[in-house]
């Protein structure tokens, strides 16, 4: 066992859920980015007719499901040129193998960041950089991570900062991996693939996504890795030999679910509903909203100790989570997500503004 990953840091939430348990309607959890909205009928339908499923599932996909990739990818992401497609048990997996996979030396990682990117480096036994997002100002490395919109802070990157980093890849001959995972959910920004910036040459560049938020499907395990063909084909190799395989009634609930947009486009309104009613509440209790123009969460702060501001919500039975978890950046900030019911966050502004009135 690598004795060198960090404790996982929910545990020291856990006394201020119990507190958050103890408010008399109960607690209202928005410490965790896990979908509450049903998965869509139709997926759910897919998923249930694929359930006689007695051969094992291709590492590759099935050819249907690799097709609905690549055209998902040309057609949404606005991917072109060469590149290759694989399906992925969820995305999280990749965070945490793909620097062992590929024998990175150097990963940078955004300093204020989803806390996997770490952890794959500690498990790929390789350095782990953290790095502003002025890709000008980057290291010489062999791997970089880019998140955008971000978690935890709702930041998308412009064109121009994807330009800059796939410049630093094209220089350094590194591998540049962009996830991608919340890019349907634009409020005030909306941000671009990588692969829509790349100009079809797509060496060293991988985009990573997931429907576990897209599509409500976090308990299915489906994400897609799309990119650099020969990188791709070595992966591919890599996760035969491991028997990392999506199973078949998943990757076929995958093909529907990338063939319809509309239910996408209906849970991108009902999470900016969330953060119109949220947010506003938030800054009326004092706390200055951070970015937060897309994806899941709205990340602010009310300059003091990120576990003063954790405190404060718990006592309203509401659960949010201390930025410092994401980064020594993030030590003033708290991570708020919009992943509960519309009921449940009306309950929450409620609370809150029956607090500070
Ligand atoms: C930035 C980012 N990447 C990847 C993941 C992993 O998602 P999944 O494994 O469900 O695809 C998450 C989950 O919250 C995330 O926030």
């Amino acid at each position: 066992m690598r004795s060198s990953l960090p404790d996982f840091p929910w545990d020291a939430l856990a006394p201020f859920g119990e507190s958050a348990r103890k408010h008399p309607l109960g607690i209202i959890d928005l410490s965790q980015g896990t979908p509450v909205d049903p998965t869509p009928e139709f997926i759910q339908s897919r998923f249930r007719e694929s359930s006689n499923s007695p051969r094992y599932p291709v590492t590759a996909g099935t050819a249907e499901l690799r097709d609905a990739i690549k055209s998902w990818a040309i057609n949404h992401l606005g991917a072109s040129g060469d590149f290759d497609v694989l399906p992925l048990i969820g995305s999280k997996e990749l965070v945490a193998w793909l620097p062992t996979i590929v024998e990175a030396k150097k990963v940078l990682i955004p300093e204020v960041a989803y806390p996997t990117y770490n952890v794959g480096a500690i498990i790929g036994s390789a350095q782990a950089i953290p790095v502003p997002i002025d890709a000008s100002a980057w290291p010489v490395a062999d791997f970089a991570w880019i998140n955008s919109p971000s978690n935890p802070t709702g930041q998308v990157h412009t064109d121009q900062e994807i330009t800059e980093a796939i410049a630093w890849s094209r220089k350094n001959e590194a591998i540049l991996v962009s996830d991608e995972c919340y890019l349907d959910f634009g409020d005030s920004a909306h941000g671009r693939s990588l692969l829509s910036i790349s100009e079809g040459n797509n060496k060293n560049l991988l985009a990573v996504h997931s429907l576990s938020k897209r599509s409500s499907m976090a308990g299915y395990r489906g994400a897609l890795l799309i990119g650099d063909s020969n990188l791709i084909s070595n992966i591919r190799e890599f996760r035969k030999h491991a028997g990392m395989m999506v199973p078949l009634p998943v990757q076929n609930a995958m093909v529907v679910a990338l063939g319809d947009e509309k239910h996408v486009q209906e849970q991108r309104d009902r999470y900016n509903n969330r953060r119109s009613l949220l947010a506003p509440a938030l800054q009326r209790a004092g706390f200055t909203i951070e970015y937060s123009n897309a994806g899941l969460y709205i990340w602010c702060t009310r300059n003091e100790d990120a576990w003063t501001s954790v405190a404060w919500l718990a006592e309203l039975g509401i659960l949010a989570t201390p930025g410092s978890f994401y980064g020594a950046k993030g030590a003033s900030h708290i991570r708020v997500a919009l992943t509960a019911t519309d009921a449940q966050i009306s309950d929450a502004v409620e609370r809150i503004e029956s607090a500070v009135k």
